[in-house]
């Protein structure tokens, strides 16, 4: 379950590849809804986004919270671009959600993704809230696309070009001893 020093445990691990995984169709709803607003594509993507994006937040306080618990566990940072990517990546993974549900919450309308009900809605509207979702939440959400094209390539990059494999750390269980 625990990380180690030369690789990252079966929690972390988990995370990491289910979260890919659940971005990799976010990306998928918000690309067809921006490429190909009201294709077939569209309307089988778009039902799922809001869902998916709360799933995803609250994964992500999850990991960040098991992050913290194994700092001192985990394998060392490769260097400083990488400790400041993989801490941006976080803030990302956290604030673009946010942002959205505050939008939702400020809408007034009511909002119970999986039938729990998070956001019972009320009469009117606080704009603030709704402004700030619109200004920033679609563009922070294309950059962290751009940052995690980054972070593949920079994984593939180490492992090609001879440098410390990080994708083993990522991928590979602990042998038993
Ligand atoms: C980490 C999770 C999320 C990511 C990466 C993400 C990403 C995106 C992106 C890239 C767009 C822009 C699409 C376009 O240009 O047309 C977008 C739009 C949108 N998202 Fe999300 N989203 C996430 C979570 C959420 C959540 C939790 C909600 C609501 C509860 C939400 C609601 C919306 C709405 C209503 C739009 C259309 C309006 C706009 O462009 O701001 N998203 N999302
Ligand atoms: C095919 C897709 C991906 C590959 C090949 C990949 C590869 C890796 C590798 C090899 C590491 C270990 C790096 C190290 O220890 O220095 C890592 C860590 C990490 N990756 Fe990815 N990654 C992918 C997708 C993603 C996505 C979509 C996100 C988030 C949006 C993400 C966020 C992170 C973070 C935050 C870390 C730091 C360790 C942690 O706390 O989980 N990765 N990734």
């Amino acid at each position: 379950m625990n990380e180690s020093a030369t690789h990252y445990g079966r929690v972390t691990r988990y995370l990491h590849w289910g979260m890919a995984a659940l971005f990799v169709w976010q990306f998928a709803s918000a690309g067809a809804h921006a490429l190909l607003p009201d294709s077939a594509l569209d309307e089988f993507f778009w039902p799922t986004h809001k869902l998916t994006g709360t799933l995803l937040m609250a994964l992500a306080i999850v990991r960040l919270a098991w992050a913290l618990i194994e700092r001192h566990r985990r394998p060392p940072s490769v260097n400083l671009a990488a400790t400041v990517g993989h801490l941006t990546l976080y803030a990302l993974m956290i604030v673009i959600p946010a942002v959205a549900l505050l939008r939702q919450y400020g809408s007034g309308r009511a909002f119970s993704p999986f039938g729990l009900p998070l956001m019972p809605g009320f009469e009117g509207e606080i704009e603030w809230m709704t402004a700030l979702g619109s200004l920033v939440h679609g563009l922070l959400g294309w950059t962290l696309l751009a940052l995690v094209v980054g972070h593949v390539a920079m994984a593939v990059a180490h492992r090609r070009l001879g440098q410390q494999d990080v994708l083993k750390r990522m991928v590979v269980r602990r042998s038993p001893r």
